[in-house]
């Protein structure tokens, strides 16, 4: 056993360096782990506080431990050197096309229901550290205090107080005032995306999204019988505006539909001043933007980017959110900032719809209401990063040494390009097999672009399932690579 020896010929704050350095290499201290508080270590070995501290700042120096604010000292993911980020760049002039894999998104999502599968293809954020028994306690409650109305239809827009408590939510995180008539429930952050998408164009318009882009939106723009056209998108900052300026010269682009923050699978999020320059270039050239902001509160500091719409001058950006990544997928309520589209989307939403469940609205506006919301949101953030940290290093040690890993700074997913060799529609085949599912890189662009790409998800509570899938993952890749 490794103990501090006070009689030996090194400094005590070296030893403890040591000490940490041993723990991390046998892997007792792993990536996201927090370092003992400073009062704690110098309590359980025997040693000050300053001497501590001293051992905990060189440890930062050799890279080996993160500070957080606030937060204590963290084990950083020994894998730095392979994390470069992922290439992504479209060959010239992308066409508007339907989606050419349908058969392939299927298979995926029926992977996902196979009993006892690890289920590496979904990006469920808040299922890494669910919080059901807050909710729980929260609709028991609401069915105790408003019993039959809680069984009835809402308004077609939506529960008021969840309105109300959205447009709070806004105000309090980034200081944007959002009228509550312009917000509208919806079944999911889905249900969003398909209102704007049937308020704003029509089938055969073409609609321009990132590359690449989250699967459920090329389905989407698919089943509405619009056409995809993709944008290059740099994995730094989202969409590159020049290349999309380009694209608007050559197409009549209908509308854009983009994710400003934590963009699925790459996780990019636009810096604020391109937001807002994105925003003018469409006002400009009289096109729709639809935000996809379902991942805005996922940034692992915290931080609430300003959504897309906060710039907007004229009515053309709606902006679509949902509490699935944030709260509970099950409960099925997004909403809509329906922008100057708000009566053909009410109109919409009565028709295909009629409302989105009251029983779930109530309990999310009274989760929000009372502090739980946000308290919960503080607790999921630290799981996602630690999961991310985990899940990263897990692939440096077991892909081979050509995988490119994307760096998530928030959200459940990491997009890995694999040697070129791979297929990843196979190796989603022998993964399945293997009671894994990972979402392959083919359904994240309409034509075959991301052949050899795979995104894996974080979002579940973290185990040695999902370590050994990880290690049979790279494992397999290696072997289909002739490794
Ligand atoms: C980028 C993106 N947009 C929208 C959705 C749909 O969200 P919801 O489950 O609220 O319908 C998802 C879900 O995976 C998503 O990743």
């Amino acid at each position: 056993m490794q103990t501090i020896d006070r009689a030996k010929d090194l400094h005590l704050y070296r030893q403890v360096t040591d000490l940490i350095n041993t723990n991390i290499e046998s892997g007792t201290l792993r990536p996201g782990d927090r370092l003992p508080s400073l009062r704690r270590m110098s309590e359980q070995i025997g040693v000050s506080v300053p001497t501590v501290r001293q051992a905990y700042i060189e440890l930062e120096r050799q890279r080996r431990v993160e500070s957080r604010p606030q937060s204590g000292f963290y084990v950083r993911a020994q894998s730095a050197n392979r994390m470069v980020r992922p290439s992504t760049r479209l060959g010239a002039g992308p066409k508007p096309m339907p989606v050419a894999c349908r058969t392939l998104m299927e298979r995926v999502y029926d992977g996902l229901y196979q009993p006892g599968i690890v289920p590496l293809g979904i990006a469920n954020p808040c299922m890494a550290h669910p919080a059901a028994r807050g909710l729980h306690r929260t609709m028991k409650r609401v069915m105790s205090r408003v019993e039959e109305r809680a069984l009835g239809y809402a308004p077609t827009l939506g529960e008021r107080r969840l309105r109300q408590q959205i447009a709070y939510r806004y105000l309090d995180t980034v200081g944007a005032t959002v009228d509550p008539d312009d917000i509208c429930i919806t079944n999911g952050g889905q249900e969003a995306l398909l209102l704007s998408l049937q308020a704003v164009a029509k089938p055969g318009d073409i609609i321009a999204v990132e590359s690449p882009a989250y699967h459920g939106l090329l389905e989407l723009i698919d089943s509405l019988g619009m056409l995809a056209l993709e944008v290059e998108t740099c994995p730094e900052e989202g969409v590159l505006l020049d290349s999309l300026a380009k694209t608007l010269d050559l197409h009549p682009v209908q509308a854009c539909l983009f994710s400003t923050t934590l963009s699925n699978p790459l996780g990019v999020s636009m810096p604020d001043d391109k937001r807002e320059a994105l925003v003018r270039l469409l006002e400009d050239r009289e096109v729709v933007l639809i935000e996809d902001d379902v991942y805005g509160e996922l940034l692992f500091d915290g931080r609430r980017p300003r959504p897309a719409e906060f710039y907007a001058q004229s009515g053309r950006v709606l902006s679509c959110g949902s509490f699935s990544k944030t709260a509970a997928p099950g409960y099925r309520i997004g909403w809509l900032l329906t922008g100057g589209f708000r009566s053909p989307i009410e109109r919409l939403k009565r028709s295909y719809s009629c409302s989105s469940g009251l029983l779930q609205q109530l309990t999310l506006s009274e989760f929000l209401a009372s502090g739980d919301y946000d308290r919960y949101l503080k607790t999921l953030r630290p799981v996602l990063r630690q999961n991310a940290e985990r899940m990263s290093a897990l692939v440096a040690e077991h892909f081979p040494a050509d995988t490119r890993t994307s760096r998530p700074v928030g959200g459940s997913v990491l997009w890995l390009e694999l040697p070129r060799s791979v297929d990843s529609e196979t190796l989603f085949d022998s993964a399945i097999r293997n009671g894994i599912s990972i979402a392959p890189g083919l359904i994240f662009a309409p034509d075959r672009r991301y052949r050899n790409f795979i995104r894996l998800s974080f979002g579940h509570p973290w185990s040695e399932r999902i370590e050994a899938a990880i290690a049979w993952l790279g494992a397999e890749v290696g072997r289909l690579t002739g490794h």
